[in-house]
Parts: structure tokens; C-alpha cells; sequence
């Protein structure tokens, strides 16, 4: 087995921290900036984060067994704590998002509970520590989908930290520090799957295929999410749709947007690693501002 990359980082930290969304004033409906579709689009990735972040949890401790480096040990046990207090605050942003009538949390839910059943019964079937060839390939392709979501998350979340615009997006104080603290999050544990599915002999050509398949079709994924989810659940949007395309036309010149197709292929790279893009200063930056002597977060912990 060969030994895993050590990352620069750092040891992912578990954070309990709470978010009063909607306190001491009420939520916008549209949330982000006033734009309908983003703020639909933030909404329908709140609402699939959860069991998501569940699926990469499972994809990782499937493999747990057979980590031996102690360094990669302790940054996977940040990491599924990390991902498991994610889902707890999404979920209490979600009820919120439900309240302000956006619709699509069940069927993520439902979903992601009835991935999470299949998964049980192949891992109860065939333990992965007695039978490793069984469904090799699948449970391969599981942590390849994570490392590679991963590496989405962490392009998303340098944006959001680095760029004045992208915080500018964020009117609603809560969601913001609640996005913030994930973005951080994220980039303090963007390599750990990636770490462990090299650590396990991981086929690169496996994870170079997810990679760009991913890559190829997120953004279109994205915009039919949220233009799904106004169609479904936002009649009050529908009887406006000049203020939709002008909000469309804003989301793709943002800076945001800049380069993300191209940021979001680089995982799909033979021999790519999440540490090279070296976010280090960023996070120092982050860590100082949210949870330094004076953090803006301080006083959201638990
Ligand atoms: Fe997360
Ligand atoms: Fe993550």
C-alpha cells in the first residue's frame, strides 16, 4: 500500500457552533443579494448538502480499516466531523428555506436515505474488510465522487473568501457567516479524500474519469436546479421574468463566475493534488477573522 501524500495542513478542527437564521431579522426570501435564481440556487444546494455530506462520510469510513498513517487517521476524523456538524447547521437553515416556501428538501432526503440503505445493504452483505474485491470498483468510484466533490467545494469556497464581490452576494448576516464558516471549513479539509483514496490504491484513471465528467457537467446541472426549483415552488418569480433574466445575466458576468469551469477541470488531471493550490494564506486570513481574539464567530460557538 503505497504511503499517503501528507498534506501541508493541518488537522481539519471540529467546530459545535449554532446559527440564529431568521434573528433578529427576518429572512429575505431571496436571500442572496435580492437575484432570484441564486438565491434559489443556494437554497437547492442547502437542501442536498446534508445527505450529500453524508455519502462522503460513508465513501471515506468505508475505507478506515485500512488507514494506518496516523496523520491521515486524525485529519479523517476531522473531516467526518466537519462534514457531520455541515449537515446539522444546513438542515437547521433548511427548515427556514422550507418556511420561506422553497420546496426540494424531501426529495433530497429521500434520496439520500435511500442511497444511504443501498449502501448499508452491499456493506452488511460483503464487509469491505472481509471481501475487498467485492464491488471494488463501485466503492472506488463512491471516494472518487467525494474527492472530486471535494475539490468543487474548495473552488467555491476560495471564491467566496477571496473575493470582495462574491462576499457582497451574501445580505443575509446569517447566511453569510454560515457560509463562511463552511467555505473555511472546506478548504481546511479539501484534501482528506483525496489523501485516503490515494492512500488505498485508488485508480487514478478512475478518479481522472469522475473528475471530468463532473467538471463537464456542473454548471449545467446548477442552473437547471434552480431554474427547477423557481418553477416549481416560486409562482411569484414566474409573474417576473425580466428580473430573472436580468438576475441570470448578473450571476454569469460576476466574478464568481470567472475561470470556474476551467478552476473546476483541474481535478481532472493525471497526478492532480488539492495541495497544489495553496490556500494556506487564505485560511490563516479566515481563521484570524472568524475566530481570532476578536472573530466575528466567537460568539456563535458552542
Ligand atoms: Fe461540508
Ligand atoms: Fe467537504
Amino acid at each position: 500500500m503505497s504511503a499517503p501524500t501528507l498534506s501541508k495542513a493541518l488537522y481539519p478542527k471540529v467546530r459545535r457552533i449554532v446559527f440564529p437564521f431568521g434573528q433578529p431579522v427576518p429572512m429575505d426570501k431571496y436571500f442572496v443579494d435580492g437575484n432570484i435564481p441564486l438565491s434559489h440556487l443556494i437554497a437547492q444546494m442547502s437542501f442536498v448538502f446534508p445527505p450529500g455530506e453524508e455519502a462522503f462520510i460513508r465513501s471515506v469510513r468505508r475505507y478506515s480499516h485500512l488507514i494506518t498513517d496516523p496523520g491521515l487517521k486524525k485529519r479523517v476524523a476531522g473531516f467526518i466531523g466537519q462534514e457531520a456538524v455541515h449537515g446539522l447547521q444546513h438542515r437547521d437553515l433548511n427548515d427556514k428555506l422550507v418556511e420561506m416556501g422553497y420546496r426540494g428538501w424531501e426529495l433530497s432526503e429521500n434520496l439520500g436515505k435511500k442511497n444511504e440503505e443501498r449502501e448499508n445493504r452491499m456493506d452488511a452483505q460483503w464487509p469491505p474488510a472481509q471481501y475487498p474485491e467485492k464491488y471494488r470498483l463501485a466503492r472506488f468510484a463512491m471516494l472518487a465522487a467525494t474527492a472530486t466533490a471535494e475539490h468543487g467545494t474548495a473552488v467555491l469556497a476560495e471564491r467566496l473568501l477571496s473575493l470582495p464581490e462574491a462576499q457582497a452576494l451574501m445580505t443575509d448576516p446569517e447566511v453569510k457567516n454560515l457560509l463562511n464558516w463552511h467555505a473555511f471549513e472546506e478548504l481546511e479539509h479539501k484534501s482528506v479524500a483525496f489523501d485516503v483514496y490515494r492512500a488505498v490504491d485508488g485508480p487514478e484513471w478512475l478518479r481522472v474519469a469522475i473528475a471530468r465528467v463532473t467538471a463537464a457537467t456542473i454548471v449545467p446541472v446548477l442552473v437547471i436546479g434552480s431554474l427547477i426549483s423557481i418553477l416549481g415552488c416560486d409562482r411569484g418569480a414566474l409573474r417576473r421574468p425580466i428580473k430573472i433574466a436580468k438576475d441570470v445575466v448578473q450571476v454569469f458576468k460576476h466574478p464568481i463566475m470567472k475561470g470556474l469551469r476551467k478552476d473546476m477541470k483541474l481535478a481532472g488531471r493525471r497526478g492532480f493534488h488539492p495541495d497544489d493550490i495553496d490556500t494556506t494564506p487564505l485560511l490563516d486570513k479566515w481563521n484570524a477573522e472568524l475566530f481570532g481574539d476578536n472573530g466575528a464567530l466567537l460568539d456563535h460557538l458552542k
